[in-house]
């Protein structure tokens, strides 16, 4: 009898744009300042892309990384994912321009958009495909220019989003299964506490959409704070369960970097303590679904994870969303 096909992770890449924002530089843009920035978030600072370096850009150089680093062809790659909500146009996707960047050029290519949660769906949808025999190699990509989604005038978010990518390479394997467990929710209920109101069926684009910014992002923050907690906590304590091992088997938690608070508020309640707990937001903000992804990639270059170490990825988002998933690397 065949053994059950696993999705082995090859290899993971990331790219920064190089442009740095510093609290300094937004004390200078909105009435801010470094040290509200720092105690309420743990941001120090952003990076942000140039004029005309787009999502699918800093999505081809995390993707070169992570084919690199997987050690395939280029023309293995069968299926090209990308999670994002700052997409290069609403049409074509993100992963089409990516393919076409690739020169991956037949190969299937779709967006998927979870807000911040899009890279855990992401692996999720990867798994799921390679499980059932689809495809073979999968470049999955979370990339994001919230830059871009920003009212660069609204202090309430305008310093909390960045720009980066990362990417991962899942291969069909008999003898490895890396993805030991995935859990997602959602609830649309909430859709108008962390949204874009403007430029989709509900307020198509009009001049009038345009002069009331309709078209940045939109937050009401305590409550996306208080929602975030429990919601990571349930997601992180699920997949785990889901996964069989426990708690002291993982070495290593990436949350999602939205808000210092919020990711010491979740490992508290875990009883995880820090020292086991990724954090780069204080050089990264949040970048939405770039964020677990280009942690993993960082922590495993930084040697904070070795091969076989169990990691888990934690998120939330606009939806919401929420979602955990427990792989080996
Ligand atoms: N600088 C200085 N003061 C500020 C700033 C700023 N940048 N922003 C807000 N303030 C002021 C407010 O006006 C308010 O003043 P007031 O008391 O006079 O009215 C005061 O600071 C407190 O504001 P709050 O909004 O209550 O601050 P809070 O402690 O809630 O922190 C924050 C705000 C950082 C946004 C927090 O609520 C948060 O992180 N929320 C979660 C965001 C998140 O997790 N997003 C996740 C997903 S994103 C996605 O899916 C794309």
């Amino acid at each position: 009898m065949n053994k059950k096909i696993g999705a082995k992770i090859l290899g993971t890449g990331s790219y920064f744009p190089n442009k740095v924002l510093t609290n300094a530089d937004l004390e200078k843009i909105v009435e801010t300042s470094d040290e509200w920035i720092s105690t309420r978030t743990g941001i120090k600072e952003r990076r942000i892309a140039a004029n005309g370096e787009y999502t699918s850009d800093l999505a081809y150089k995390a993707s070169l990384e992570a084919i690199k680093a997987a050690n395939i062809k280029l023309e293995e790659i069968d299926l090209v994912l990308v999670a994002t909500i700052t997409p290069d146009m609403f049409f074509p996707s993100t992963a089409c321009f990516l393919q076409k960047k690739l020169g991956l050029n037949s190969v299937p290519a779709f967006d998927l958009s979870a807000a911040c949660s899009g890279f855990v769906y992401g692996v999720a949808t990867a798994k799921a495909f390679i499980e059932a025999g689809l495809y073979k190699n999968i470049l999955l990509v979370g990339a994001e220019e919230l830059s871009k989604i920003t009212d660069w005038t609204d202090r309430n978010t305008c310093i909390l989003f960045g720009d980066g990518a990362g990417a991962m390479i899942l291969s069909a394997s008999q003898q490895n299964n890396d993805i030991l467990s995935v859990f997602l929710g959602a609830d649309g209920s909430y859709a108008n506490l962390l949204f874009i109101p403007g430029g989709g069926s509900i307020n198509p684009a009009t001049a009038k959409t345009v002069d009331e910014k309709l078209h940045s992002m939109k937050m009401q923050g305590k409550e996306v704070f208080k929602a975030a907690i429990p919601k990571m906590v349930f997601a992180a304590q699920k997949a785990l369960e889901l996964s069989g091992r426990k708690l002291e088997d993982i070495k290593l938690f990436i949350p999602h970097q939205a808000n210092m608070r919020i990711i010491e508020a979740v490992a508290k309640k875990m009883n995880i303590p820090m020292e086991r707990v990724f954090v780069n937001i204080h050089k990264t903000g949040n970048i939405s679904s770039a964020t677990t992804i280009t942690a993993l990639d960082e922590a495993i270059k930084t040697g904070r994870l070795n091969k076989g170490d169990l990691v888990e990825l934690v998120a939330f988002g606009g939806g919401f969303t929420w979602g955990a998933t427990v792989v080996k690397v």
